[in-house]
């Protein structure tokens, strides 16, 4: 069941360095590419199916396909970047990190070949600015691939130029949203951009701009290496190969597993040892917090972008975060919106104003003050904050408030006279 390609060495504590990757096989798919045209490359990663892992599956080389490459045309000339998305915060997901960690050649040869495939001289790592172990590691590895002329001027003596920067941001969970990201790249306040026009036609400095996700781009290699035939045989039809589940919550082996997508919550668990000593399974995230809440009858779900969204959520970041009996689902949704209040970024107002509403509604029913009618009242503001915001973090701060409401109105309600803590003694629970 476990499919491991990009975890494969995880547990080599040497699999950073480049002499490590290399004696696997590192940087054959590039000397591989550098025969390509660009075009066929292009091709290759969209006849894959590979879809963005960062959250909302969208297919890769589609994407890369919008960048403007004709020379009669304004935008065709201008200068192509590409930028990895590295800011990994969705609550629950721990999948980018640990690959940068382990691994960071992996994503380096994966940056050099989606930079030829989209005629890009110049990449971005954007890095989330807590982890600076991930920071310093991407550092080294980069400054070794430079070394081994596997970046710079001339890519393994064949004159082709491919640049890398590793950026790290300043901690914003905004900053994930990609053209937020773009504004903090080029040295602004980080804060989301209107769409259309997509970063694909006018991202970095104006000019077009592929954004990816770490693990979306450290899949290349090994579709180049592997071929669209292999990677077709891990997957769906419509969510096809290997995929890292981020698995965590009341489940004895929390961890990354990676596993072809479509496989059911029921088999991860079984994978990571069950559910812990005495747990039951109350409810659980497909895709971390920005995603509708499941429960115990969806664990036969399959984990691909159509069956999640059948069941009424969404796949997202594929953070599983499972939680048992002694969860107080309030005060859980609770958290997730405090978190949500505290990274909104202001610009608009349904999502500013909305999330400080949602946490005092929270608190008074987490403290068994809440009153008659706040139960209509979350829905009421959900309803005025979903599809109103001005980007997905206002929307996805919803998911978890109307689903839960929707699974377990009965705990909401009880929030009318009796406190959660009460309800659900926290030292039970081991999570709060
Ligand atoms: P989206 O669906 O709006 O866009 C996905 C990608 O496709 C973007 O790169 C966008 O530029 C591109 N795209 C879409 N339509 C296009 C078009 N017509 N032309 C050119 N390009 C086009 O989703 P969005 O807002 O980028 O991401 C939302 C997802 O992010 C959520 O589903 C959530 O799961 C995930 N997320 C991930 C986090 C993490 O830590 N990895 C944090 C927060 C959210
Ligand atoms: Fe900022 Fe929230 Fe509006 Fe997004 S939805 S632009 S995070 S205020």
């Amino acid at each position: 069941m476990l499919t491991p390609v990009l975890s494969e060495n995880w547990a080599d504590e040497r699999a950073w360095t480049l002499s490590a990757y290399r004696e696997r096989g590192g940087y054959e798919a590039l000397r591989t590419a550098l025969d390509m045209a660009p075009d066929d490359l292009v091709t290759l990663v969209k006849d894959s199916g590979l879809r963005g892992r960062g959250g909302a599956g969208f297919p890769t080389g589609m994407k890369w396909s919008f960048i403007p490459q004709d020379p009669e045309t304004e935008a065709g000339r201008k200068p192509k970047y590409l930028v990895v998305n590295a800011d990994e915060s969705e609550p629950g997901t721990c999948k980018d990190i640990p690959l940068m960690m382990a691994s960071p050649h992996t994503l380096i040869e994966g940056v050099v070949i989606s930079s030829l495939a989209i005629r890009a001289e110049q990449a971005f790592i954007y890095v989330r600015g807590e982890v600076l172990h991930v920071i310093r590691r991407l550092r080294a590895a980069c400054r070794e691939a430079y070394e081994a002329g596997l970046l710079g001027e001339d890519v393994m003596g064949t004159g082709r130029r491919v640049d890398l920067v590793i950026h790290a941001g300043a901690g914003a969970y905004i900053c994930g949203e990609e053209t937020a990201l773009l504004d903090s790249l080029e040295g602004r306040r980080g804060q989301p951009r209107l769409r259309p026009p997509f970063p694909a036609v006018e991202g970095l400095y104006a000019c077009p701009t592929v954004i990816n996700n770490v693990e979306s781009i450290a899949s290349v290699p090994a579709i180049v290496r592997g071929g669209i035939d292999w990677f077709g045989t891990m997957g769906t039809e419509k969510s096809k190969g290997f995929t890292l589940y981020s698995l965590s919550g009341h489940v004895k082996r929390p961890g990354q597993y990676e596993a072809p997508l479509g496989i059911t919550l029921r088999q991860l668990l079984d994978l990571g040892g069950g559910m812990r000593e005495g747990s039951e399974l109350k409810f659980w995230t497909p895709g971390g917090s920005s995603t509708p809440i499941l429960t115990a009858e969806h664990l036969d779900v399959p984990l691909d972008y159509e069956g999640v969204g059948e069941a009424g959520s969404m796949l997202g970041t594929k953070a599983l975060q499972v939680f048992d009996q002694t969860t107080s689902v309030v005060r859980c949704v609770l958290r997730w919106t405090e978190f949500y209040k505290h990274e909104s970024c202001g610009k608009c107002t349904p999502c500013r104003e909305g999330t400080w509403w949602l946490v005092q509604v929270l608190q008074r029913l987490d403290s068994g003050q809440g009153q008659a009618g706040d139960i209509e009242l979350l829905l009421d503001l959900c309803d005025n904050i979903l599809g109103r915001s001005f980007c997905a973090l206002g929307d996805g701060a919803t998911s978890p408030i109307t689903s839960a409401i929707e699974y377990f109105r009965d705990e909401f309600e009880a929030g009318m006279h009796t406190p959660s803590a009460e309800l659900f003694p926290p030292a039970a629970s081991m999570l709060f």
